[in-house]
């Protein structure tokens, strides 16, 4: 009795339950962000998709002023945007697949399928983006203009670089670069999450209709570094030999993290991915 007592309360066996709770926090974290990700491809796909199928593209511009999004006059723009749609939304409902290990090891053929989708959307998201940026910028300006072309061509060049190693069956170069796309491709969705939580954090403070105040500044980048910073810090993370208070200190991010995931996809929800998506399933 005494030994199991004492083995509880070993360093050894209280690292082992702190790992087991980083790990099932971190799926939790994971299964979070998919969701809400997945709600934000069907917005997507329901009011961008739904306006151009029934022929009234005119409605992307919803949200900018001046109306800018689909211009009657600027073809080659539309095609690139739609494109960039379609693409990105593609990379939300596929979310992390490729990262898990059970289906890369029970289902390779389909691992090796949806990445070549994957690697083509991430491509293709970054390219669309690119050409509508060439001919007709973004709403914020020239600043805007560079840090999206910047996250444009990282993500394109991490898809480049996932597929070559893979082909070349390099699987710890492959292993990285898979890594870093996935953390670029939900940049686009946490940008959403991070001015939603701005909203209502701050009540949006520093936030202008023309996405030049000086919290747009630092959104500019804020939703893509600290992504791939992180990303390199879970590249370079080969072996765990963290301590409990490291691991506890972990689990209590994700725990966290989950949670205020959960409240801000439920106000993104509530307020403009939902109504979007009831609106263009409804006709109303
Ligand atoms: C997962 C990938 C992506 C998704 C899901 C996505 C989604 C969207 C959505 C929904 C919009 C319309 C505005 C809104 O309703 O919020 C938008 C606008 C835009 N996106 Fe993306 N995007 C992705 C990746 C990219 C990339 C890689 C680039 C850069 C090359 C890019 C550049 C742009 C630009 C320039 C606009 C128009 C901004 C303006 O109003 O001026 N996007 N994106």
């Amino acid at each position: 009795m005494n030994e199991i007592a004492a083995d509880f309360a070993s360093p050894r066996a209280t690292a082992q339950f702190w790992a087991g709770t980083v790990r099932w926090t971190g799926a939790a974290l994971v299964a979070m962000v998919w969701l809400s990700a997945i709600v934000f491809g069907a917005y997507i796909l329901s009011f961008y998709g739904g306006a151009w199928l029934g022929g009234a593209a005119e409605h992307w511009n919803h949200r900018a002023e001046p109306p800018r999004l689909f211009d009657r006059s600027a073809p080659m723009a539309n095609i690139g945007i739609g494109l960039h749609f379609l693409a990105g939304s593609i990379l939300l409902f596929l979310g992390p697949v490729q990262l898990i290990g059970a289906v890369r090891r029970r289902v390779p053929k389909l691992h090796r399928w949806t990445g070549r989708l994957y690697a083509s959307s991430a491509v293709l998201a970054g390219l669309g983006g690119l050409v509508y940026i060439l001919l007709k910028g973004t709403i914020g300006g020239m600043p805007m203009n560079i840090a999206f072309a910047l996250y444009g061509a990282l993500l394109a060049l991490a898809a480049f670089h996932t597929a070559r190693h893979a082909r070349a069956r390099r699987f710890e170069a492959h292993r990285a670069w898979a890594i870093r796309l996935f953390a670029l491709a939900i940049a686009s969705w946490l940008y959403r999450i991070e001015y939603t939580a701005w909203r209502v954090l701050a009540g949006g403070v520093g936030h202008t209709a023309t996405f030049d105040g000086p919290f747009d500044l630092v959104m500019l980048y804020f939703f893509f570094v600290p992504n791939l910073a992180l990303a390199e810090i879970v590249v370079r993370a080969k072996r765990s030999d963290a301590g409990a208070a490291l691991l506890a200190a972990t689990a209590l991010l994700q725990l966290t993290a989950t949670l205020a995931l959960a409240v801000l996809t439920y106000f993104l929800t509530m307020r403009a991915w939902g109504p979007a998506i009831a609106a263009a399933w409804t006709g109303a």
